[in-house]
């Protein structure tokens, strides 16, 4: 598969304006799709002034003006599906709600063109019951890409395949991610169970830590300092949650 240089995001919230950033920082050139005008311009905003985005960067010593501004320059914002068509790679980022997502990807499909390789940022839906929105065809080329939030920081894409996606679908995602710097793990499609392989292994630690808190055997400061100290964890499951849910300092 050619590589992949145009990209759509469909949904420019929390996750799609991060993802889009991403991506254009990383050198790829991005159109991000939401419903009106005021929201793709929060979705810009989000991109220049949020607390993960461009200015702030600048401001961190973590990129230079003149990389914000072209990462900027890559980077367009519409209401019209249509601007899409000519991506290489469309990524869906709207609510997660499976109808909704359903829906987007019937309509994509008649506008997209039939190399166009199609992926969701669900957090956990089967792939192999978000596809069957799409033709047959399609569906060889219809993956899960699941980012981490805030997605220009963290490292992380799970790609997720289901079992009519091609081999070589996924081999174009891990090209693209390897080149704007992140690192990717293959993870079968697996209905019925929620979270693929990382939220599944927070979610059983942090449900695991709230039993220990309620038994009364710790504090939640201690149950954080034993999984900082006894593991070498970043911060513990409590602090965890705080983070994932507030952001990260
Ligand atoms: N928030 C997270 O930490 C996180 C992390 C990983 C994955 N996800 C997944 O990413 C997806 C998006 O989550 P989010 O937190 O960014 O949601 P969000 O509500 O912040 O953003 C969703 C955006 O989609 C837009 N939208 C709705 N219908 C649309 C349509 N038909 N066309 C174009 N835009 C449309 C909305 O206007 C909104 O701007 C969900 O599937 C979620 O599970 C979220």
């Amino acid at each position: 598969m050619p590589e992949i240089t145009s990209i759509g995001v469909i949904g420019g919230g929390v996750m799609g304006s991060g993802i889009a950033q991403a991506l254009a920082v990383g050198g790829a050139r991005v159109t991000v799709r939401d419903l009106n005008e005021a929201l793709i311009e929060k979705s810009r905003s989000t991109v220049v002034d949020g607390r993960y985005g461009l200015k702030r960067g600048v401001e961190r010593g973590k990129t230079t003006q003149k990389d914000a501004d072209a990462s900027l320059a890559r980077l367009s914002f519409t209401t019209s599906l249509g601007d899409l068509k000519d991506a290489d790679l469309i990524i869906e980022a709207v609510p997660e709600d499976l109808e909704l997502k359903k829906k987007v990807f019937g309509e994509l499909d008649t506008v997209a063109g039939p190399e166009t390789i199609f992926a969701t940022n669900t957090s956990g839906l089967a792939i192999s019951d978000i596809n069957k929105a799409v033709s047959e065809e399609r569906r060889k080329r219809f993956i899960g890409m699941h980012w981490f939030s805030p997605a220009p920081v963290m490292k992380l894409v799970e790609l997720v395949y289901a079992p009519e996606t091609a081999d070589e679908a996924i081999a174009a995602l891990e090209s693209l991610c390897q080149r704007v710097g992140k690192a990717t793990v293959r993870v079968k499609d697996a209905p019925g169970r929620y979270g693929f392989i990382a939220n599944r292994i927070y979610f059983a630690a942090v449900r695991e830590a709230q039993k220990v808190l309620e038994e009364g055997i710790a504090t939640p400061e201690d149950i954080n300092k034993a999984m900082v100290f006894g593991f070498n964890w970043p911060v513990g499951p409590l602090a965890m949650v705080e983070g994932a849910t507030k952001g990260w300092q």
